[in-house]
């Protein structure tokens, strides 16, 4: 279990002035979950996502990973970014096996493992392509496959899709649920999109504006109808979809409001 425990975070700027960027943030992430964290643009989604991966310190609160607080960067804890940061003069079997060196395992190992990884995002065939050959979410793909190389025990995902075209997102999502499916790694995914979060959540927390606190949470089941039915269509179509689709919208709007009435 990774548990966030009244997670507050305050940052100095260099004018002297504080941002509280994050407010008493509490976040159980249980085996086999896919948890969502949804929220307008600055509301503190990337610092809670960097806060888990050790990035950052918290302010106040804590995080634990299996019982460990969690103090700095580590292997048990994968990290998929918006933008791709794969190392341009790496094939991308090099790259996906880049945390396997870190861990001192032989070549072979390493390039097996990668394989079996690029296998797993449909990559097979580029595994001695460098990145500037792959389109963004090929990229995106690769950047998934390096995470889970040390076998994580949970994946943190700041707005892996944020960058590519619709119809590349859809498929994107879809295939983030297999490897889910297939690899039981716990999720911890951020994004702005409504929909996004309702297709891939087990459960969706919707964050305020700052400073960002949880303002709503909802335990859903749409990610399970698709990986049992491989449907997205009607899952996205049902109306249990469009009617959460439009009580987040509410709750986004009111917190908005509340924030201008507050400025
Ligand atoms: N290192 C930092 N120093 C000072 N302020 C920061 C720092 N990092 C983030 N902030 C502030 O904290 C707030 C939350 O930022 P954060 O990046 O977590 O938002 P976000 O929800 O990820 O936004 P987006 O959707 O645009 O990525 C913002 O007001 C931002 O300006
Ligand atoms: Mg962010």
């Amino acid at each position: 279990m990774l548990k966030v425990d009244h997670a507050s975070v305050y940052f100095k700027t260099r004018d002297g002035n504080t941002v509280h960027a994050l407010d008493r943030v509490s976040l159980d992430i249980p085996d086999n979950s896919f948890v969502v964290a949804l929220g307008a643009s600055g509301c503190g989604k990337s610092t809670l996502l960097n806060a888990i991966a050790g990035f950052l310190p918290l302010s106040d609160g804590t995080i634990t990973l299996d019982g460990r607080p969690v103090v700095s960067p580590g292997a048990d804890r994968g990290v998929v970014f918006q933008k791709d940061t794969l190392l341009p003069w790496k094939t991308v079997i090099d790259n996906v096996a880049l945390g396997l060196k870190f861990a001192g395992l032989s070549k072979t190992t390493r390039h097996e493992r990668a394989y079996e990884l690029l296998q797993l995002v449909g990559l097979k065939d580029f595994a001695k392509a460098f990145p500037y050959e792959l389109s963004g979410g090929m990229r995106q793909r690769v950047g998934i496959a390096r995470a889970l190389a040390t076998e994580p025990a949970v994946l943190l995902m700041d707005e892996p899709f944020g960058a590519l075209d619709s119809l590349t997102r859809e498929q994107m999502q879809e295939l983030l649920v297999s490897i889910w499916k297939k690899t039981h790694t716990r999720i911890f995914f951020i994004t702005h999109s409504i929909e996004e979060a309702l297709f891939l959540g087990t459960q969706v927390v919707v964050m305020s504006p700052r400073p960002g606190r949880i303002v709503a949470r909802f335990d859903l089941d749409f990610v399970r109808q698709f990986a049992e039915t491989g449907d997205a269509r009607s899952v996205k179509t049902s109306p249990e979809f469009a009617n959460l689709r439009e009580e987040i919208r509410d709750i986004l709007h009111g917190s908005e409001d509340l924030r201008s009435a507050a400025e």
